[in-house]
Order: structure tokens, then C-alpha cells, then sequence
């Protein structure tokens, strides 16, 4: 039986990200978030528009979206609750926000070298999108549970894959089997299980031998 409810949220399971992007004083930014979805080589990002990403990517208008693995958790859990933006609103303070000026230290994460852009790849995540960004457009401005939310799109311009999750053989495919991504379900952290289907899908997007 089903009856009428009120969720809060309705955050059904999406990988989380690690966006690092570029502060005005030349330091790194990194921040995790979980309302990613891609086609393609084009994200679309949800960000809170007065989150230090939002008015980093805003700016420079690049920046690297890092994906970590399940086994990261722990790093990105002490993200969790800080930002990078001094001037923090009324419900991030109540909520127990803290800004946090060096999120690598804290995290205990790595930066490293982009090619393309000038915010820093997170090491540890085996797979590192180098993005430069396409639009930004108000989010959810007709819905009363959310305020300032920016829909950006960005664009991968570089793909970083740490080989060990590819096919074997192959630049263009990584393989479900090894991946193993971080969830966020309703705030929570969650790792997949194994396959549980055959998918006909994958009869199309499968390598067909060689790259
Ligand atoms: C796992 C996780 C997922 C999150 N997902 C989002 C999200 O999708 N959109 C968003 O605006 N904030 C999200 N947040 C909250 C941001 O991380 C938070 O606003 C943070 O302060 C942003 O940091 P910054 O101000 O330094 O950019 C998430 C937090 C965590 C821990």
C-alpha cells in the first residue's frame, strides 16, 4: 500500500564528487558532492550557489570534478561540513558548518598537477575529470526546500583513469566489474553490491574487441 508522504529530499543514490577548483588567492579548493550525472563528456552539477565552489567555478569557469572510490570514505567524510567560504550563511552556521581554509591538510588528500586547468587533481581518486565550464543556470527557483542552487554544466576536456580500471587492452572502456563507486543514498555513504542482471544495455556500449 502506498501513502501520500513528504519527503524532505529525494536522494535516491548518485556517486559523490570531489570538485576541486581554484580560490582568488591562488590556493585549492575541494569539496564533495553528490548531484552529479553525466552524458557523454558533459556533468550536470547541483551546487549551493554560495558554496566557495559555486564562486570559484563561477570565476575561473574550470575545474576538475575527481571521482573516488567506495574505499575513499573516510576522506571524504572529513570534507564533510566544512567550507571554503569565510562568509558563511545563517543555516551552514547553525548547522555546524566551519570554514576551513586548507580542505587537502584537513582531508588528508593529495593535490596534484592538472594539464588543462588550474585546479588541482585529488590524487587518490582514480578517476580525475579535468572540466571546463559551459553554463550556469538557477536551479529549483519554483521549489520552497531549496534556495540558490545553480545547475553548471561542464564539460570534460582531459580524463585521467587509473589503468588498473579499464579493460584490458582498452583506453575507452572502464570496467563496471572493477569500478567500485562511493554513494551517497538519503545522506548516507553506501558501496554497490555485485551485478545482479544481465543488461542489454551493455550489449551496445560493450568493447568490441580492441579499442
Ligand atoms: C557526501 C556529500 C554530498 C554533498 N552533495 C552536495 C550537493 O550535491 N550539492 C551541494 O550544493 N552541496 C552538497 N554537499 C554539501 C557541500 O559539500 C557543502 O556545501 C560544502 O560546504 C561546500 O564546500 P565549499 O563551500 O568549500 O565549496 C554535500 C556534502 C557531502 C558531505
Amino acid at each position: 500500500m502506498h501513502i501520500v508522504a513528504e519527503p524532505g529530499i529525494f536522494y535516491f543514490g548518485t556517486p559523490v564528487v570531489l570538485v576541486s577548483t581554484r580560490n582568488p588567492d591562488g590556493t585549492a579548493n575541494i569539496a564533495p558532492f553528490s548531484s552529479a550525472w553525466w552524458l557523454g563528456w558533459s556533468c550536470m552539477l547541483g551546487l549551493n550557489g554560495s558554496s566557495q565552489t559555486m564562486q570559484n567555478i563561477a570565476r575561473e569557469r574550470q575545474c576538475v570534478i575527481n571521482v573516488p572510490s567506495a574505499d575513499l570514505v573516510e576522506y571524504v567524510d572529513r570534507l564533510a561540513l566544512l567550507t571554503g567560504n569565510r562568509e558563511m550563511s545563517t543555516y551552514k552556521k547553525e548547522s555546524g558548518y566551519r570554514y576551513e581554509p586548507d580542505k587537502f591538510g584537513v582531508s588528508g588528500l593529495t593535490p596534484a598537477s592538472a594539464d588543462l586547468v588550474r585546479a588541482p587533481l585529488v590524487r587518490e581518486c582514480p578517476i580525475q575529470l579535468e572540466c571546463t565550464i559551459s553554463r550556469i543556470e538557477p536551479f529549483g527557483e519554483a521549489d520552497p526546500h531549496i534556495k540558490s542552487i545553480k545547475a553548471v554544466e561542464a564539460l570534460v576536456i582531459r580524463a585521467h583513469v587509473q589503468e588498473s580500471l579499464l579493460v584490458p587492452g582498452t583506453t575507452k572502456y572502464i570496467d563496471p566489474h572493477r569500478w567500485k563507486p562511493l554513494i551517497m543514498s538519503f545522506t548516507e555513504f553506501f558501496g554497490l553490491t555485485e551485478a545482479i542482471h544481465p543488461s542489454l544495455l551493455s550489449t551496445i556500449f560493450a568493447p568490441q574487441g580492441g579499442d
